[in-house]
């Protein structure tokens, strides 16, 4: 922050779900990473000037508000249990926070979230304009906290990866008990329903993003969590789930054979996205870029794609001309961490970011063929395949958090059908 900085730090608040429900509250990331603090409606002001380095503000303690809504740490506990060394109630903060910012040359807060600070932090500013002749002036600088922090939570520590390898494993056991219940004209919704169970029975607090489970032609709308068709004989079913442990999500995608047996075109399909992911996985160590990544994946999709018979031509042709964006429209990585999609700058001075240790991204090819694409061969049509790991860049290469959900088309037959003593 350099030195007389004051950055404003908001937490997340309660957000209406309809009338007088709300939904479940979560933490805002930024806020999370900093303080661990998980209550709604506080704010960190953190200092490098004269003030106090950590105060937080906070919902204060309210016997009668706490009958309905539970424990809070109150403004004793922000101090005891948080290490802030003040702490206030945080229907105080318009209050302080002209004694907060005196003196600061460079304020961090985020525009536009909390109007009333927006407009107080202007007030201020003015009343300290003001004040120039008695020797005060205002901040120079407002910057945008974000820009340090995530870069910051770009690059995860020891602790958070632990964090990331047992929600990793929260994923996997669940993928494991969501295979096993696999079988025709089961729902959806049925597996959906298992998997987020076996997530919050391991102390998950559930999805790290909207599970999506999709038999057959579900497949190619990439989002799809209507997840309430039954599941057909003979298809496929995509499942991208991942587990949300201590705010720290995972972002697992396999695509299995309903019936436990890979055949015909969807295994045709799902040979060519594997390849693809393994090309990727392969070409991943410290120094390469996302885009070389992508790169990789792209060209060993356009050669599956061929022999799929989903594209005719040249490879480099099509790659320039990018036709295979038809059946692969989406990138192959994104940064993971505390958010799903995390934070952290893709570029940097214009240029593609290189990989370094400490970094965590996904790597999820897929092909998708619509229901009623009638570019595509007749039998392709309706096939959608995704595979994706989630892999921390290490000094020598990648630790795959995945590595234990199989992915070679035997491999996940033989866990889908050993699995099925275990259903319910
Ligand atoms: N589950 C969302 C994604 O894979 O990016
Ligand atoms: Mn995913
Ligand atoms: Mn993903």
């Amino acid at each position: 922050m350099g030195s007389d900085a004051v950055a404003i730090v908001l937490g997340a608040q309660l957000a209406t779900r309809s009338h007088d429900t709300e939904y479940p509250f979560r933490q805002d990331s930024d806020f999370w990473y900093l303080t661990g603090f998980a209550h709604p409606d506080a704010v960190a002001i953190l200092s490098t000037g004269k003030g106090p380095s950590f105060s937080l503000f906070v919902q204060p303690r309210d016997p009668a508000a706490e009958v309905w809504t539970g424990y809070r740490p109150g403004v004793a506990g922000a101090k005891q249990d948080y290490s802030a060394d003040e702490a206030h109630d945080c229907g105080d903060l318009l209050d302080e926070l002209p004694a907060l910012l005196r003196g600061a040359d460079r304020i961090y807060h985020t525009l536009g979230r909390r109007s009333e600070i927006d407009h107080k932090l202007v007030k201020v500013q003015e009343q300290l304009r003001r004040e120039s002749k008695s020797g005060v002036a205002p901040a120079s600088l407002l910057l945008d906290p974000r820009s340090i922090l995530h870069e910051m939570r770009l690059i995860k520590s020891e602790a958070e990866l632990a964090i990331m390898r047992r929600a990793a494993e929260i994923s996997e056991e669940a993928h494991a008990e969501a295979a096993a219940l696999l079988r025709p004209d089961r729902h959806e919704y049925e597996i959906q329903a298992a998997l987020e169970y076996a997530f919050r029975r391991r102390g998950a607090s559930g999805p790290a993003y909207n599970t999506i489970v999709a038999g057959g032609r579900g497949a190619a709308t990439l989002h799809y969590i209507a997840n309430d068709r039954p599941l057909r004989e003979g298809e496929l079913v995509l499942i991208d789930a991942g587990a949300e442990f201590e705010g720290y999500a995972s972002d697992v995608t396999r695509t299995y054979p309903i019936d436990g047996r890979f055949r015909g075109a969807g295994r045709a399909v799902y040979e060519a996205v594997l390849a693809a992911q393994e090309a990727a996985l392969t070409a991943i160590r410290p120094g390469t870029t996302l885009p070389e990544i992508h790169n990789a994946t792209v060209r060993c999709l356009v050669e599956g794609m061929l022999s799929l018979g989903l594209l005719s031509g040249s490879a480099d042709d099509l790659i320039e001309a990018e036709a295979y964006k038809r059946y692969y429209m989406h990138g192959t990585s994104h940064w993971l961490g505390l958010d799903a999609h995390d934070v952290g700058s893709y570029a940097l001075d214009g240029r593609a970011r290189t990989l370094e240790p400490g970094i965590v991204f996904t790597v999820e090819p897929g092909i998708y063929v619509a229901s009623d694409d009638d570019k595509a061969p007749e039998s392709l049509r309706g096939i959608g395949v995704r595979i994706e790991d989630d892999v921390v860049v290490t000094a020598e290469g990648i630790e795959n958090l995945n590595s234990a959900i199989p992915k070679q088309p035997e491999e996940v037959e033989a866990w889908v059908r050993s699995q099925r003593t275990l259903a319910i």
